[in-house]
């Protein structure tokens, strides 16, 4: 799959590395070239597999699957700006919208993130996933020995399959929590599982996992 990454920090590496080890193709679009070519090395120097390629916001994009790897008010801003080039193609909205202290959601109570992306592409099929694991645990693809969970909602069943498939060569666990609605309780998990870093002490090293 080409897979295209809007973002060149923590979680355009950590997913560019597990998609990378896949053995996707993933081109990382960032705000110059300098930072989205300083993430495709990081990302070759990481993971093994497909090919990594760097390009820069304005770019056309290529990708059938796109990562919005940037905090949500970027993300709003990167969909308005591409809302044309991603009709049709499966968005993945990664973002935790918390405020500036994160403690809080930033979006309206009855809605989310991607829904509120959703609202700026129509055209596009957006999936929320991966806002529950943290970067540096998708770097190594898993915590305590367990794969990571990757928790996915949305209302386009064959966006939200390209995305568990995508999860799955990752060597990561895809769960699909429902509809897109759902995206709502994920960002509030997200959040909880942000503040619980310090009572944790694990420095941003945890997972949220599922044991059955
Ligand atoms: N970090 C985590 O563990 C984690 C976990 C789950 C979800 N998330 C979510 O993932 C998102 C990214 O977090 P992060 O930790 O990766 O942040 P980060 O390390 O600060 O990276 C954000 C990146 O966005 C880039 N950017 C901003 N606008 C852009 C644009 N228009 N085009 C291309 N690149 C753009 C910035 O580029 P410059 O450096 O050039 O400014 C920066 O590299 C956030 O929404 C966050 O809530 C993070």
């Amino acid at each position: 799959m080409d897979v295209t990454i809007i973002g060149t920090g923590n979680m355009a590496r950590g997913i560019g590395t597990r998609a990378l080890a896949g053995g996707h193709n993933v081109t990382v679009v960032g705000k110059d070239s300098e930072h989205a070519q300083e993430a495709v090395s990081a990302i070759q120097e990481a993971g093994r597999g497909g090919s990594v390629a760097a390009g820069v916001a304005g770019d056309a994009i290529d990708g059938d699957l796109v990562v919005l790897a940037v905090y949500y008010a970027d993300a709003r801003a990167a969909v308005e700006q591409y809302a044309d080039q991603l009709s049709g193609k499966t968005v993945v909205d990664i973002t935790n919208p918390v405020n500036e202290t994160f403690d809080a959601l930033v979006v309206p109570p009855d809605s989310s993130a991607t829904q509120e992306l959703a609202w700026l592409a129509p055209g596009a099929r957006l999936v929320k996933a991966f806002n529950t694991t943290f970067a540096g645990t998708l770097e190594a693809g898993q915590v305590g020995g367990q794969p990571l969970d990757v928790l996915i909602a949305g209302d386009d069943d064959e966006a939200k399959a390209a995305v568990a498939a995508l999860v799955r060569d990752c060597g990561l666990n895809p769960i699909d929590t429902g509809p897109q609605h759902r995206a709502r309780e994920l960002e509030a998990l997200g959040l909880l599982h942000i503040g619980l870093q310090n009572t944790l002490g694990t420095g941003f090293g945890s997972a949220v996992k599922f044991l059955a």
